[in-house]
């Protein structure tokens, strides 16, 4: 299967014209590797009309479908305007928003119900990873997150240190979280899920990941917004 690539824009770019214009030249970059882009949710419907080789993402959704849910947006809204992917329980979510692992555990399982493809993020603090904890972490946000939930489940492993510090995860070590995940999820009944990994990639390190430590792709934020570093990262080979 080919590498995914997904990108995560956050909350960024304010314009909307800089959007297109990344999205744009997403377009036209994507070659074999499979390559989602989660704008903001201002830009999804934009986005979807620029794309047709690059596919649709979400950063979050709601656990419900429609209601009273002041200020949120619920996997079938996404699902309606051609979202495939979604983003749940990013860890500027878990610790910003105080997302706990019974609300990502709902998220899941109705984005799967509703049809979407779930891209689960996990992933130790640099203290818990200091004190040796990064499997046992792990572990709970993969149990309590998925429960017993079916469907297309990815999973990307990005340690928290790693996030937005330069600080990329040693290939080693990332391929060490790489197994015990693949163990995990197989005795959670899902047998080839995807594993990502996030955390600082770019242009210079993503093939270490894919090709070292063998991760199914990237979950890629401060680099996809950098077009030049965002085409080098979707346009490696394997
Ligand atoms: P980063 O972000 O690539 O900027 O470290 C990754 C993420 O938060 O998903």
């Amino acid at each position: 299967m080919n590498p995914l690539i997904v990108a995560n824009w956050k909350m960024n770019p304010s314009d909307s014209l800089q959007a297109e214009k990344i999205a744009e030249a997403v377009e036209i970059s994507v070659r074999e590797y499979e390559t989602v882009i989660c704008p903001p949710f201002t830009f999804i419907e934009k986005a979807g009309s620029i794309f047709n080789k690059a596919s649709l993402g979400a950063q979050n959704c709601s656990w419900e479908v429609e209601g009273a849910m002041t200020g949120e947006i619920s996997p079938r809204m996404l699902k309606n305007i051609g979202v495939r992917y979604v983003i749940i329980g990013h860890s500027e979510r878990r610790k910003i928003f105080g997302e706990s692992n019974d609300m990502i555990s709902k998220k899941v399982k109705t984005a799967l119900t509703e049809g979407l493809s779930v891209i689960l993020c996990v992933g130790e603090t640099e203290e818990e990873m200091e004190d040796g904890r990064t499997e046992e972490v792990i572990g709970i946000q993969l149990e309590e997150g998925i429960g017993n939930s079916k469907g297309d489940v990815i999973i990307a492993y990005e340690p928290v240190w790693a996030i937005g510090s330069g600080k990329a995860c040693n290939p080693d070590a990332a391929e060490k979280a790489r197994l015990f995940i693949k163990g995990k999820m197989e005795n959670l009944s899902f047998q080839n899920s995807r594993i990502l990994y996030g955390g600082s990639v770019n242009s210079k390190n993503a093939a270490d990941y894919l090709n070292k430590a063998l991760f199914s792709g990237l979950l890629v934020g401060g680099a996809s917004l950098d077009i030049e570093e965002f085409k080098k990262i979707i346009g490696l080979s394997r």
